[in-house]
């Protein structure tokens, strides 16, 4: 099977613009995924469980996890020199780098070190999120909040890893999804999964149901047409919600199905991060032939304003959004029939 170093190198080819830099940073990611990996495959046997006794900028206590992920692929990202800064869910600001080679760097990313944290206590599927942009301003110096508050369509890769049942890299450069196994007998990541495609026939729908009457009205029917009977069209589907956002999109996109976090009338935005949960997903999502949306537009056309903002989503099987995105349009005030 192909390495990980092995298909980076070898796609470097595919853009005019390499130098190596970016191959170079994907592999610090993949080295960095790999010490979390260790450390989360011994969650129960070290004292790396529970929390940090601090709170991140969203005001979620973080867990011990969390921290350690947090550090290692800032200091992977740092050591290796490509990255100029960082946004990441645990930070309140911008994380730059006190180094000539780093401020030379000519890549951001976002990043979610540790999705699903509240799953580490009980072994369930946790991951880490990250999206990659080139930067606007000049490099020679920190990178700034302009080069983090850029589109999701702008990114240049964006991918997660997730801590499973097996330890899986995926990312895309933008042509389309790969996914690597992690076979720590060798401490490679494998080309597994070439060319990912979210099935069309899939009937999966995932959402924390427990919110019902706080959704909004599209979302409300949306889940009864979900429930819906109509084998034709493999209804009623089938729920599964792990809470990760990680392995609950793995799951759909290689099984075929819809994840949502709509806002809600607590939070009308949802609970996601756009630039570090939303964006990547989203771009993983187009690249494997389906579609994300905020319910009403394309997630990666959203311009954000701030590195911590929220997004609602629906991310998964083209048509599935599609349905989605109807419904919640269909009942919004200005919904225009003719449309
Ligand atoms: P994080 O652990 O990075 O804070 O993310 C948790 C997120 C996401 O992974 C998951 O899909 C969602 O929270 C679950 O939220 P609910 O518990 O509200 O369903
Ligand atoms: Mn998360
Ligand atoms: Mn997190």
């Amino acid at each position: 099977m192909k390495t990980l170093i092995e298909f980076i190198h070898e796609k470097q080819a595919d853009f005019p613009f390499a130098t190596g830099e970016f191959s170079r940073m994907l592999n610090d990611i993949g080295i960095a995924a790999k010490i979390v990996n260790r450390e989360v495959n011994k969650a129960g046997l070290t004292n790396v469980m529970g929390f940090e006794g601090t709170s991140n900028v969203q005001g979620e206590d973080q867990k011990k996890l969390d921290v350690f992920a947090n550090n290692e692929f800032i200091k992977a990202l740092g050591h290796g020199g490509q990255c100029c800064a960082i946004a990441s869910e645990e930070n309140e600001n911008l994380v730059t780098f006190d180094s000539k080679m780093s401020n030379n760097g000519k890549y951001v990313v976002a990043m979610d070190p540790l999705d699903g944290s509240s799953n580490i206590e009980v072994n369930v599927s946790i991951g880490t999120v990250f999206g990659i942009w080139r930067r606007k301003s000049e490099p020679g110096s920190c990178g700034t909040m302009e080069d983090l508050l850029q589109p999701g369509r702008d990114m240049v890769a964006a991918g997660y890893v997730i801590y499973g049942s097996s330890t899986m890299l995926v990312y895309s450069t933008g042509k389309g999804v790969n996914g690597f196994t992690y076979d720590p007998s060798v401490g490679l990541w494998l080309l597994s999964h070439p060319d990912i495609q979210i099935p069309e026939g899939g009937n999966i729908y995932s959402i924390n149901e427990a919110n019902y009457i706080y959704f909004p009205e599209g979302v409300k029917q949306y889940i009864k047409y979900c429930q819906g009977d109509d084998p034709a069209t493999n209804r009623p589907y089938t729920t599964r919600y792990i809470g990760s956002l990680v392995s609950d999109f793995h799951r759909n996109m290689l099984r075929g199905g819809i994840y949502m976090y709509p806002g809600n009338k607590k939070n009308p935005d949802g609970k996601l991060r756009l630039l570090y949960e939303c964006n990547p997903i989203a771009y993983l999502a187009e690249q494997a032939g389906g579609k994300a949306s905020d319910g009403f537009r394309r997630i990666l056309d959203v311009e954000p304003k701030s590195l911590h903002q929220r997004s609602p989503l629906f991310v998964g099987t083209k048509h599935m959004v599609d349905t989605a995105e109807y419904l919640m349009a269909k009942n919004s005030p200005d919904f225009n029939p003719q449309a």
